[in-house]
């Protein structure tokens, strides 16, 4: 769902910005630019901020690996026409 038309700024947009610090509407602005054109998802943006009615639904923050798995790559296949 889109939070900010005027800018295609989604509500996973916005989760994602504030499970990364985002602690207010203009930590918001300053990263995605939410609000800053017309101005009418201000109201809704500051609703997913810590205290918001949908601040439950933020995101947690991302967890890097701590390790990376190498995957050996496969041997090609031959595929074969069986008449
Ligand atoms: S809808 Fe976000 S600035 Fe217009």
């Amino acid at each position: 769902m889109y939070i900010c038309v005027c800018n295609a700024i989604s509500e996973r947009h916005v989760q994602e910005a504030i499970a990364q610090g985002a602690k207010d509407l203009s930590d918001l602005q300053a990263q995605l630019g939410v609000g800053t054109c017309c101005g009418q998802c201000a109201e809704t943006a500051t609703d997913y901020l810590p205290g918001g009615q949908y601040a439950a639904d933020a995101m947690p923050p991302a967890v890097e690996p701590d390790h990376v798995v190498q995957v050996p790559m496969l041997a090609s296949t031959e595929i074969r026409r069986v008449a």
